[in-house]
């Protein structure tokens, strides 16, 4: 029986057992108390809805401005000012941090910044524990703790002191502040004084907008650099290169990257998903991509 004729079927009863002629003429009075009590119940069912519907609403606005509030005044001491678009990050900071809440540090921009916990500490498996690494763009830490919690040593290098005074923070909440080598300064002017067997390049993404562009190009929407020439400073410093990308990216630029070296080097693009949502690639360069 389809739909249509399943409504029909149970239609045509209601409309007898109301409308039967036998029941009009015998008893008006039950019948049309039946009718006034169906009618007065749908209304109470229509006043109770509209009730219902005004306090869940409400419901939403008190307990979105009390999260706010709670947000705000958790974060006093960790974030300095909250905006409502970091507050996204900030309610899933556990996926950020696993050890959020027992004091990690973070300003604003950096929540948003940092990779994941479960994809750092994945890109950190992948490197190995013999492995020294430098994390070229360290941010507040988020990839540097999950080397040093899985690799021989590593460098942190970003260019902005308070970031690093957040990473160190962070490392020590982690009990790895002693794997790491913190530095404050611009990696393009440091690549003569470093060397390791891996390099990690995570570096902006240009900002949240970099969510709207149908293809991400890594020559000209990274930053600082475009992703050549920052693929070829990387190459000068270590013989492996774990790059973390927009999931947008031009995968024939992950390709021209490759033969940049010559010969071209071995590759391995990742997909990472948080949730079952595919949040960013990650690609491995070198004898790193080798790993099975
Ligand atoms: C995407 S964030 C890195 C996030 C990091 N992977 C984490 O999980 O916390 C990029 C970082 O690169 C830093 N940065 C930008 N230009 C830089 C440069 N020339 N040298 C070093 N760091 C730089 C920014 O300050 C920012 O903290």
């Amino acid at each position: 029986m389809n739909k249509v004729t399943q409504k029909l079927s149970t239609a045509a009863p209601m409309k007898t057992s109301i409308f039967f002629p036998s029941a009009c003429k015998t008893r008006p009075y039950r019948l049309l108390a039946a009718l006034y009590r169906a009618a007065s119940t749908k209304s109470k069912r229509k006043k109770q809805t509209k009730k219902w519907r005004i306090s869940k609403k409400k419901h939403k606005e008190t307990s979105l401005t009390r999260r706010r509030t709670d947000a705000k005044e958790l974060l006093s001491g960790m974030i300095e000012k909250v905006s409502p678009d970091i507050l996204k990050y900030w309610v899933r900071r556990a996926s950020l941090f696993s050890r959020f809440d027992y004091g990690v540090k973070c300003d604003e921009q950096g929540l948003f910044l940092v990779t994941p916990e479960e994809i750092a500490k994945h890109q950190a498996k992948i490197c190995g524990p013999d492995q020294i690494v430098i994390d070229a763009f360290a941010g507040v830490g988020g990839n540097a703790i999950q080397f040093a919690l899985r690799c021989k040593y590593v460098v942190a290098v970003d260019i902005k002191p308070t970031r690093i005074k957040c990473a160190r923070n962070n490392a020590k909440v982690y009990g790895v502040a002693h794997k790491i080598d913190f530095i404050v300064g611009d990696f393009f002017k440091l690549t003569s004084g470093l060397r390791a067997d891996i390099i990690f390049l995570s570096p902006p993404w240009g900002g949240p907008s970099y969510k709207a562009a149908k293809v991400f190009n890594i020559e000209t929407m990274l930053e600082p650099e475009n992703g050549f020439s920052l693929f070829r400073v990387a190459l000068s410093v270590a013989p492996n290169v774990v790059l973390y990308l927009p999931r947008t990216v031009d995968p024939e630029q992950l390709v021209q990257l490759a033969w940049l070296s010559s010969p071209p080097l071995a590759y391995k693009v990742e997909r990472n998903y948080i949730n079952g949502y595919l949040k960013a690639l990650t690609v491995y360069y070198g004898n790193v991509a080798n790993y099975k």
